[in-house]
């Protein structure tokens, strides 16, 4: 499965860097800075003393140089040739730099080459100046955000002071024009706006506001639309539980809000998926063990409708949690299920880890938990058919905020996030007992 790339181009401060980390965050995934590239290198050789910007001489010292990006979280450090390169890149020495060496081909083939092949370890969304023309051609979403000179100037001038750095209006937009001018005049990969590209004059937006918009391009962009068939299949499924059982879903707006992203639910009959089903809609995707697949007829004739993720027991398959996130980014609902084997007496039997190692891979920020109440008397383990007319509830709770990824996915924070989710299926279990069952 080819990994995912988001491109945002555009001139100095026209908002790039803001919006590429927003949505990187947004997203889950990891935020390339090109133009970090360019100035690892400037930075480089303006701590080492070397003056010279000569073509020869740096596309023969380029030859032998090493480029590394670490992730810390979300927080990127470069190092060029083991020199740690992070706290000089936003000097404007280092600015102007990168922008004059920028226009060397060595300099260009350099960067171009280590950002292809950092982009091949994942997800990304990077910002620069020739990334959807040059580096990414074939990107999934392209963006080109633009200012007027005034506006990015302005702005350019409060995030200086912001980072104590003494400046002026005017001294910023004097060096903004001639960043515009070197790279938009160049003759190698100038800075151009790709035809495919989406445009957003940032002029008189809040970041806020751009961001949503980006947002939609990139839903749009990825989002599936369902057959017919599958759509109909959850209709039926609905009347079906709603003719033959008093069917009641408490906090559906939940499950309205969440489109997309992790659901999981506790397992005791058949039934279960259906009423996922019933209740997410047509997008619904299944990750299912390929053992329990295979061996139950039943749930092979209800999941081969529908789109399913096949996790084998013993090893994850190569890409599956490309495949979680990617299903979440197009707008799907992901069902793990059935997590397990289903409870013999109706109880939440003790989490597996899959479904932490999916939220702690795919970053995700929230999961939805569902309990579903009143199946296991109407089709427990071992019986061969349901009965009819009883009530089924399904509480749908408040989506489950997850915060500490940074941490790591030690095994202690697994512990930790497996307990926090099936804590909160045994409250709603609880909520049921009390509140609805001895209605039944
Ligand atoms: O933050 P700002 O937009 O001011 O600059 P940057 O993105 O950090 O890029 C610094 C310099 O690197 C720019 O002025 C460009 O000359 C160069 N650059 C480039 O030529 N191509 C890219 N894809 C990214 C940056």
């Amino acid at each position: 499965m080819a990994h995912f790339i988001i491109t945002i181009d555009g001139p100095s401060a026209s908002g790039k860097s803001t919006l590429a980390k927003k949505i990187a965050q947004r997203l889950g995934i990891n935020y390339l800075d090109s133009g970090a590239f360019y100035r690892s290198i400037a930075a480089f050789l303006v701590e080492k003393g070397v003056a010279s910007e000569d073509e020869t001489f740096l596309s023969s010292f380029l030859q032998s140089a090493k480029l590394k990006l670490v992730y810390e979280g979300s927080f990127a450090r470069y190092y060029f040739n083991d020199l740690e390169v992070t706290p000089f890149l936003r000097k404007e020495l280092v600015a102007m730099k990168a922008s004059f060496i920028a226009k060397q081909k060595s300099v260009r083939n350099f960067v171009n080459n280590n950002l292809q092949e950092i982009s091949n370890k994942g997800d990304f969304i990077a910002d620069g100046r020739d990334l959807g023309s040059k580096v990414f051609p074939l990107a999934d979403v392209k963006f080109f955000l633009t200012a007027t000179l005034e506006s990015r100037a302005k702005r350019r001038e409060l995030e200086q002071k912001t980072m104590g750095i003494d400046t002026s209006f005017e001294k910023v937009l004097e060096q903004l024009r001639l960043r515009d001018e070197q790279d938009s005049k160049r003759k190698i990969d100038p800075l151009v706006r790709p035809d495919d590209a989406f445009f957003i004059d940032t002029t008189s937006y809040t970041t806020d506001e751009v961001c949503e918009e980006m947002f939609i391009e990139i839903k749009k962009k990825f989002s599936v639309q369902p057959s017919l068939f599958r759509t109909w299949i959850c209709v039926f499924l609905k009347s079906f539980f709603s003719l033959f059982y008093g069917f009641k879903v408490m906090g559906e707006e939940f499950s309205r809000k969440f489109l997309s992203g992790l659901v999981y639910a506790n397992h005791t009959s058949f039934y279960d998926a259906l009423i996922l089903l019933t209740l997410l809609g047509p997008k619904t995707v299944f990750v299912a063990s390929e053992r329990v697949v295979r061996k139950n007829f039943f749930i092979r004739i209800v999941t081969s409708f529908f789109p399913l993720i096949l996790v084998d027991d013993q090893n994850m398959p190569k890409d599956f949690f490309r495949l979680c996130i990617k299903t979440i980014h197009k707008g799907c609902p992901l069902v793990i299920f059935p997590e397990g084997m289903r409870s013999l007496d109706g109880t939440i039997l003790p989490f597996k880890v899959g479904i932490t190692s999916i939220i702690l891979h795919c970053k995700l920020k929230e999961v939805l938990p569902i309990y579903i109440g009143g199946v296991y008397s109407i089709w427990p383990k071992g019986k061969w058919f349901p009965s009819f007319f009883k009530k089924i509830t399904v509480l749908v709770s408040k989506p489950l905020h997850i915060s500490g990824h940074e941490k790591g996915e030690g095994k202690e924070a697994r512990v930790k996030l497996t307990n926090q989710l099936r804590e909160r299926l045994k409250n709603l279990e609880k909520h049921f007992k009390e509140t609805y069952e001895c209605r039944i």
